[in-house]
Parts: C-alpha cells; sequence; structure tokens
C-alpha cells in the first residue's frame, strides 16, 4: 500500500495549519467523490482499475498480442503524445530490466514510442531501425487529431503498407481512439482497422488504466492484471473518507498547504533510475491539471543521486521555492553486496558487507535531512518494492491526489485550454486552410 511519510514537512508547518487544511482537503475530497465540481463529465477514470479487470478487455488485448506473436512481430510502435504516450511509457521503463534488449532475454515484441516529437531526425532513425524488424503499430489518440501522432502514424502506416502491402497492414495497425469522433476513428473504420475505445469520461492524462496505457502494457509482456489490482487496491482506500487511512488526502493537503505559504514548485525525486518516467507522467498529471487561471504548483523532477551532482547545489541552497516529494521504493528486487578489497585504494573498505541499496538509502536519508536544513520540506510517497502491482498502486494514488489537490486550488482538473495556443500559431506558420490572416500577424512578429 502507498504510504505518505509528511515528518520531513513537521518543521515547516504547525499542527493548526495540518488540521486547518486537511478540512480543506476533506472538502474537496467530497466534491470529487459527489461528482459536483467542475469537470465532473470526466471522472470515468476513477473506477478503471475495477471495471476493467471485471471485463473483456483484458482478454481483447491479450488477443492482439497472440495475433501479433503468430506473425513474429518483434517491434511495436506506440503512437501518442502527452496522456496517449507518458503512462505506457513509463510502465515500460519501471517494469523492463535495464538491459533485456541488449541480452535478449525476453520472448516479447519491443516496444518503442513515436510521435510524440516532431523531430525529423528522430522519424528516419525510427524507419531506420523498421527496416530491421517485423513491424506492427498502436496508434492511439482521443482526438484523433493531434498533430504530433497524425504525422507519425502517416509515415508509419505507409512504411507498413510499402512493406507488407496493403491488407497485411492493416492487421498491423491497432488504433485506440474516440468511440465516434475525430480522423483516426474515420481512417480505423475506412481502413478495416482493430480499434479499442477511449471513453468520453476518461481525459488524457487520466487514461493509463484505459487501453491508452494497458494495451501496449500487455503487448510488452508486463502483467496487467497485477497493474490493476494495484490501482484497485488504492481505488478502494482512496475512496476512505479518511484523513488517517487516506494517503491521497493526505498528499493533496500538505502541497497545497506548502503551496499556501509560497512554495510554488514541486521537486518529484525518485532514487531508482526505472522511475524516471513516472515523473513525467506526474508531471504531465499535475502540470496540466493545476497550471491554469494563473494558479498551479510547477511540477520539476530530478532522479537521484545522479542530479545531486547536477541540481543538488540549487535544492540545497538557492532560491527558496521548493519542496520535495520522494517516491521512496523500501526494497530492491536485486541483490549486490560490496566486497572488501585487500588493498582499500579507493578507501571504501568500511562498505565491505553493505548492499549497494543500503548506500542508496543512506543518500537518500542524508539528503532528506541537508535538504530540510536548507529549508526545504519533504514529502515522502513510499511503497514497498518497484513491481507492476506496487506501479499501479502509484498510478491510482497520483491521479486521485491530483483531482483532489486542483479543487483545493480551485481549478477544473479535467480541462486544458492553454494547450491550443501554440497549435493554433503552428498550424497558421505552417500554411493550414483558414489561418491565413493569423499566419500574416505571426510572420509579422517573427
Ligand atoms: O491530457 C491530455 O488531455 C493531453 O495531454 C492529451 O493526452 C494529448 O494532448 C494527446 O491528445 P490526443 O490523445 O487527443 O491525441
Amino acid at each position: 500500500m502507498v504510504k505518505v511519510n509528511l515528518g520531513g514537512c513537521n518543521s515547516f508547518v504547525n499542527d493548526a495549519e495540518y488540521k486547518a487544511i486537511l478540512d480543506k482537503a476533506l472538502e474537496a475530497f467530497d466534491v470529487l467523490e459527489n461528482e459536483t465540481g467542475a469537470g465532473n463529465d470526466f471522472l470515468g477514470w476513477k473506477h478503471l482499475p475495477s471495471r476493467t479487470l471485471e471485463g473483456s478487455l483484458i482478454s481483447e488485448f491479450e488477443a492482439v498480442r497472440d495475433c501479433w506473436a503468430a506473425k513474429k512481430v518483434d517491434l511495436v510502435v506506440v503512437i501518442g503524445i502527452g496522456g496517449s504516450y507518458l503512462g505506457a511509457k513509463c510502465a515500460v521503463e519501471a517494469l523492463s530490466h535495464n538491459f533485456a534488449r541488449q541480452m535478449k532475454t525476453t520472448d516479447a515484441p519491443e516496444i518503442v514510442f513515436a510521435g510524440h516529437n516532431l523531430s525529423e531526425e528522430y522519424l528516419c532513425e525510427l524507419m531506420d531501425y523498421m527496416q530491421t524488424k517485423n513491424v506492427a503499430t498502436v496508434v492511439i489518440s482521443k482526438s484523433g487529431t493531434t498533430t504530433e501522432p497524425a504525422v507519425a502514424f502517416r509515415i508509419v502506416k505507409q512504411y507498413l503498407e510499402n512493406t507488407y502491402g496493403k491488407a497485411e497492414a492493416a492487421e498491423r495497425i491497432v488504433a485506440v481512439t474516440d468511440a465516434k469522433r475525430g480522423a483516426l476513428k474515420s481512417l480505423s473504420t475506412q481502413e478495416g482497422y482493430k480499434t479499442f475505445v477511449i471513453e468520453d469520461s476518461v481525459g488524457g492524462r487520466f487514461s493509463v488504466m484505459s487501453p491508452v496505457g494497458l494495451l501496449p502494457i500487455v503487448l510488452g509482456g508486463f502483467d496487467v492484471r497485477a497493474l490493476l489490482e494495484g490501482a484497485k487496491a488504492m481505488e478502494e482506500q482512496c475512496a476512505k473518507r479518511c484523513t488517517e487511512c487516506n494517503p491521497a488526502i493526505q498528499y493533496a493537503a500538505m502541497r497545497n498547504l506548502l503551496y499556501n505559504k509560497g512554495l510554488s514548485t514541486e521537486v518529484f525525486v525518485t532514487y531508482n533510475p526505472k522511475l524516471v518516467f513516472l515523473a513525467e507522467w506526474w508531471k504531465q498529471l499535475f502540470g496540466e491539471s493545476e497550471g491554469k487561471d494563473l494558479k498551479g504548483i510547477f511540477p520539476a523532477s530530478v532522479t537521484y543521486t545522479t542530479d545531486l551532482h547536477s541540481m543538488g547545489q540549487f535544492v540545497q541552497d538557492g532560491a527558496r521555492i521548493m519542496f520535495e516529494t520522494v517516491v521512496s521504493v523500501e526494497k530492491s528486487s536485486r541483490s549486490l553486496v560490496i566486497e572488501a578489497d585487500e588493498q582499500n585504494l579507493d578507501g571504501l573498505n568500511f562498505l565491505a558487507g553493505k548492499h549497494v541499496e543500503e548506500c542508496n538509502h543512506m543518500a537518500e536519508l542524508g539528503t532528506k535531512l541537508a535538504h530540510i536544513d536548507g529549508g526545504v520540506p519533504q514529502m515522502q510517497v513510499a511503497v514497498e518494492k518497484l513491481d507492476a502491482y506496487t506501479l499501479g498502486e502509484l498510478f491510482y494514488f497520483f491521479e486521485k491526489s491530483c483531482g483532489i489537490s486542483a479543487y483545493m486550488l480551485g481549478v477544473n482538473p479535467f480541462n486544458q485550454p492553454g494547450v491550443e495556443a501554440y497549435k493554433k500559431n503552428m498550424f497558421a506558420l505552417l500554411g493550414k486552410p483558414g489561418y491565413e490572416d493569423m499566419a500574416a500577424a505571426l510572420q509579422a512578429r517573427l
């Protein structure tokens, strides 16, 4: 179970302040539970874990996996951006052996991503790689109109059709999109692609436990049932109206209290490089949900101990604008003991007999105390180990916390009006019909 430890905030807040903010958190929790807040038609994510475990979707994902296995597909290109990319990418990174591909120890196809940038170099190199592999693709876009994945899909689709022929290519393409709307839906219907639906009530950044995240996770050979079981456990825990036992209420409360005290940046900290993309997923979840109406906690991230040698100086004694949230994994899944060295030229024999993870853990504790001394409050979000079950717990925990926290802040967690501005400018500059006047005005400013 995810545990939230607020001890590292004790010297920055007092009991009365915390009690008062808990009352506010409970009010926001009620709004979310009773579905009375802004954006309440986007709450389908709340029961995705339990509903998906009960339904037949997982078997349908497994049928795609088995069909592509029969074709000996060894590379799946997952195309999507934002919420249609980050959850799957996070799961693949968190649950894979760091060197599985180099060691060739897995039979599952390799999952690579596209459509999350507009880099020509990236797409050319993807084409180079596809030529060496047996390829299928999953294209994911709720709106079905997002430029980055649409451009990547056009290129991958053409490659598949040129390589395997149109009919076979259609069997190697699966679309995840809206039930009725959008160009991707129309194209899928016309070309006869297998399609999975993103429900209207599930927004992009809350969609990791819909086909958006789950299909790539199944295709990558990961334990999707365990992930959903972990998420379901948190679905139950985080539905409790309980300030003592609901970690989502505790986390949402404290981050708002620290924000109200002028700390406008939250730094997500991990000591495990497999969680770098959990941080990226978390940044989108909170950044896009809370950063609006000129409000919001800026979500940043670091990976320690790596970044103690780059960002550590700023965190320790740069501008006092931040607090830290450490996602702490209590037990390593592997064991490696540092041995004594007869010559001890590096002077490290005091570490002999210790596990590497003990060094990592002491670095975590030492950093916590140093940063608190430097004026940086620290929360800890702890899981016992890193596996599919606990990753599911973390996904759900952060989603629920985000809903509560955004309502505390007074914003609609489920819209993203600010994302449109760059798109309009880009379309105008690229010469999209209908944008001529805007293009002229923009060109004059450049
Ligand atoms: O959270 C969101 O809504 C966004 O980040 C979207 O996921 C992202 O813009 C991609 O949108 P779409 O799935 O419509 O292509």
